[in-house]
């Protein structure tokens, strides 16, 4: 991955990024359909609402540059945190709907799925090659991005208080 020039590098991890969201808002969406506590289904749409609309902001930021790219190997980026919302999806759509304790195992997955997004895609990755590569107001655009990734930590705390609550029960 290092040795891919940056503009490659960052055309791949926009594409990858938009689907990513759009998988995690499929999951969240599915967890909320799917939990019966009405105050935790409230939460899980939000997530859902949130990363959807992280999607349409990433997919816009990529259409402003001209920057969306095909055919690319997103395992590459995000090969376990496909495994990790694969398995969940699949998880949930043989299920009517979710116990407890299945959903502590799901959520806790999750908490690191949050954490690797904001972290190490958004922070590490994405930031320093928008700063790099986009010249024209690149201020802005860093604004956008660190307002998702604002979002993200509050999702990673939002699972972390659930799981939390559902410990306790
Ligand atoms: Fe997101
Ligand atoms: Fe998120």
């Amino acid at each position: 991955m290092t040795t891919k020039k940056p503009e490659l590098l960052i055309r791949e991890l926009l594409t990858c990024s938009i689907i990513m969201e759009k998988n995690v808002a499929e999951l969240f969406f599915e967890l909320h359909r799917k939990t019966r506590d009405p105050v935790i289904k409230l939460l899980f749409k939000t997530i859902a609402l949130e990363s959807s609309n992280h999607a349409s902001i990433l997919e816009d930021i990529a259409d402003t540059y001209g920057l969306k790219q095909e055919g690319v190997d997103c395992r590459e980026y995000h090969g376990e945190q496909c495994i990790i919302i694969e398995s969940v999806l699949n998880q949930l759509k043989n299920t009517s709907e979710v116990s407890l304790e299945e959903l502590k195992i799901i959520l806790e997955k999750l908490v690191i799925l949050e954490n690797f997004i904001a972290e190490e895609t958004y922070h590490k990755l994405l930031l320093p090659l928008v700063i790099d590569l986009l010249p024209n107001n690149t201020d802005l655009i860093v604004q956008l991005i660190n307002k998702i990734v604002v979002d993200e930590e509050f999702h990673e705390k939002t699972i972390k208080s659930i799981l939390g609550r559902i410990k306790s029960q």
